[in-house]
């Protein structure tokens, strides 16, 4: 080559970079269709897996063989995923591999705890850990691009999807939502054991009008900046590979086809350059949001930045004729088909179309003990003791102890929502579990109840496989012989709560309290006299007023996982010390929902412990949750004091460091979640009473006592002001360091 040749083409190739552009991407457009580029921009599913919407893509073999398919979900293990490689590589005249997609939401097939349980243990560490361990799995099994994380915050219990995040907290939630991108990806995304994680569901999937899924969200900006969009941002800056959109509407205009939210904000602003998918059929659903027919609602999609239609054609079907009515330019989808190749290069399938199809890596990699040990472990840190009544918990390996509830052999309810790829059978249920770890315990087990007694409710639970079995014993029946094993116990466990399926997508409910027919249970089982500990299941939190109220113990252990029974186990038994802490609020009744702990003061805020005409309160309820974010009970004990700040004056860009004293005052060793809230007094924009601004997990053995470093940065003393500038304000700020949202200990400092 001549000199002056190179030197040019050395310029190309150096200009390309600065713009991020990868050259052989851009060769490779060079030589495609405009066919071929629209070719790319189809994601679909096969079937096979759990389908979400109400259409499942036909003809794929077809469509990948002719270049009309960009990336297919729902189909996995190395033999299968080959085929469908193979029909891309070897019929499309450029060869290009698919992106082979899926929902590992949770763990592959080792099923760690719901993402709200798993937020609960707020170790960033294990949730990274977590992460990996499902990467490892799932690309084992020839997939190479999840759809998670999901960090939608969410604060409305009766929102099904709560299930699938980390709550309602948007620092907690960006903490989380930075593991999981670690996780997944491992900072090296064309490795073969790590895969492309695609954040989700941009934007506010998680605020729909009433609980009700899919729904209208309406929310102005200062809010949305301040509390909904941090996880978002997080996994962005933690180089998150993809970004799926939402179903709902932001300011009018869905998600999929929201120029503001997929070009201003997201390419614009945070700098996102990878790559933006819509959710199942959400381009198409734009069409009865009341936007316009397919073509019209697919070119408003490509023009806002969207980049990849999932299942619903709509690009495939309609952006050629767009072009020619000069409704989208050949450059925009030029633009998109870049953004679908440049993930593909990332992850080395052009290297390798067959990079993730190991047919040995299965055996090795899947289901392993390691991988169990460590759902266990994620499992036992997941769950929340909310109660402990006369330390009724834990009890003693030789136990006369009757098992008794709905939940409490149901195999089919431990893996929890989503769990596409996880087999229920897998599990291990609670009595297995009790027996395996208290082998010299007297177990006797009824099933005292029906989670509901109701066939109809039953049937639209049981979508996916048997969740909700109606006995064929009366309700009496059952509860007969659930008192009369309790009364020749010492010791009651009632596993009761909600079938997996009662939380999830298109799972909302109006009434979140345990279901009438385990209600009855509950208090027969109570009024026995016997000690009775509540092990309460569900995808989110419930009103449970009543409950709370009895002399029990009560852990909640949302939906564990394929290890469910043995970390239930553990932690009854005591060989491990719950340390869980809520990511949610827990509202007293319905009526208090939305309910979350940074909740504004008002300009009437309501008196402690009374009602006051006028001010911010109900007549028939106090504003306090029932329980409050943060809280958690473990076996021991901690006491807090010597909260000390290292200046009372600082200046913009200075940090703060905070110490206390943390005593294990207890009986047992444990970890304590030390928790840091921030009260900004006064600025331009009203603001909340408490915002999470720190948190630390420690373990003490019993006696132990240990002086803990906390640190607010800059950043943590900035919000999101009326421009929607990201700054700080002077004045005075408080400081609470605690066991929870509640934290008493309290020192203030001045921002200059
Ligand atoms: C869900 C997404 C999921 C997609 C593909 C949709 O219904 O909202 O979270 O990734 O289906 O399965």
């Amino acid at each position: 080559m001549m000199k002056s040749t190179m030197i040019l083409l050395f310029l190309v190739v150096s200009i390309m970079r600065g713009q991020n552009l990868i050259p052989e991407v851009e060769a490779l457009l060079e030589k495609m269709t405009l066919e071929e580029k629209i070719g790319q921009l189809n994601l679909l599913t096969p079937g096979g897996g759990i389908a979400t919407g109400s259409v499942v893509s036909k003809n794929v073999e077809t469509k990948i063989k002719t270049g009309k398919v960009g990336g297919i979900f729902g189909v996995s293990g190395p033999d299968r995923v080959r085929i469908a490689q193979e029909f891309a590589v070897n019929n499309t005249r450029l060869k290009i591999p698919l992106l082979i997609g899926a929902d590992v939401i949770h763990g592959y097939k080792t099923t760690y705890p719901i993402p709200l349980g798993l937020s609960c243990s707020w170790d960033m560490d294990l949730i990274e850990q977590a992460a990996q361990m499902a990467a490892k799995e799932a690309t084992a099994d020839g997939i190479n691009w999840n759809f998670s994380p999901m960090v939608d915050i969410a604060r409305d219990p009766r929102w099904g999807r709560i299930a699938e995040g980390a709550g309602e907290d948007p620092y907690l939630g960006a903490k989380v939502a930075e593991a999981m991108v670690k996780g997944y990806q491992q900072n090296d995304l064309s490795a073969s054991n790590t895969m492309l994680a695609c954040v989700k569901h941009l934007a506010l999937y998680g605020a729909p009008e009433a609980g009700r899924d899919y729904h209208t969200v309406d929310m102005g900006k200062v809010k949305m900046f301040n509390q909904y969009l941090p996880p978002y941002k997080a996994a962005i800056d933690a180089g998150v590979a993809s970004v799926m959109t939402s179903f709902n509407d932001i300011d009018g205009v869905p998600a999929s086809g929201n120029k503001w939210l997929l070009t201003e904000l997201l390419r614009n602003r945070w700098g996102f350059n990878g790559l933006v998918i819509s959710d199942y059929t959400s381009v198409n659903e734009m069409i009865a949001h009341g936007l316009g027919d397919l073509q019209a609602v697919s070119a408003l999609s490509l023009k806002a930045g969207l980049h990849m239609d999932m299942v619903g054609e709509g690009f495939l079907t309609t952006l050629r004729k767009s072009v020619k009515e000069d409704k989208v330019t050949e450059a925009e989808i030029t633009h998109a088909c870049r953004k679908v190749l440049e993930a593909k290069y990332k992850s080395g399938l052009f290297e390798d179309p067959f990079r993730y199809l190991d047919t040995d890596r299965p055996k090795k990699d899947i289901l392993t003990a390691e991988n169990r040990a460590l759902a266990r472990k994620l499992a036992a840190h997941s769950f929340v003791l909310l109660k402990n009544h006369d330390n009724i918990l834990p009890i003693k390996k030789d136990a006369k102890l009757a098992l008794v509830g709905p939940l409490a052999d149901s195999r089919n309810n431990m893996l929890g929502t989503w769990a596409p790829t996880g087999d229920p059978n897998l599990a291990v249920t609670i009595l297995e579990g009790f027996k395996n770890v208290a082998s010299g315990a007297r177990i006797t087990y009824a099933k005292g109840a029906n989670i509901s007694d109701d066939p109809e409710f039953a049937k639209k639970i049981n979508v996916f496989g048997p969740r909700i079995s109606i006995d064929k014993r009366s309700s009496e029946e059952l509860l007969q012989e659930a008192l009369a094993v309790a009364k020749t116990s010492n010791v009651v466990v009632a596993v009761v709560g909600e079938a997996t399926e009662m939380s999830g997508e298109a799972a909302s409910r109006t009434d979140i309290s345990i279901p009438d027919s385990q209600k009855k249970l509950i208090r027969e089982l109570v009024a026995t006299g016997k000690p009775v500990v509540l092990v309460l299941m569900s995808g989110r939190p419930l009103t449970i007023p009543e409950e709370f109220d009895l002399p029990v113990a009560i852990l909640q252990v949302w939906h564990p996982g394929v290890e469910a029974g043995n970390a239930i186990a553990d932690v009854v038994f005591g060989d491990y010390n719950p340390s869980g802490k809520l990511t949610t609020t827990w509202p007293r009744n319905m009526g208090q929902i939305p309910i979350y702990h940074s909740v504004k003061n008002t300009g009437r805020p309501a008196p402690k412990d009374k009602f006051e005409k006028f001010k911010s309160n109900y007549l028939d309820v106090d504003n306090t949750p029932l329980i409050s974010f943060g809280y958690g009970l473990s076996y021991t004990t901690f006491e807090y004091s010597n909260l000390t700040l290292n200046k009372k004056n600082i200046m913009q860009g200075e940090s703060v460091d905070i110490t206390v004293t943390v005593e294990n005052t207890g009986n047992y060793d444990g970890e304590e979640i030390v928790q840091l809230y921030l009260r900004d007094l006064v600025r331009t924009i009203t603001p909340p009473i408490r915002q999470l601004k720190g948190f630390k997990k420690v373990f003490l053995k019993k006696g132990e006592r240990r002086t803990v470093n906390l640190e607010l940065t800059p950043d943590d003393l900035k919000f999101y002001n009326g421009s929607l500038e990201f700054v700080s304000e002077p004045g005075e700020f408080e400081v609470f360091v605690g066991t929870d949202s509640n934290a008493s200990l309290k020192k203030s400092f001045v921002l200059k």
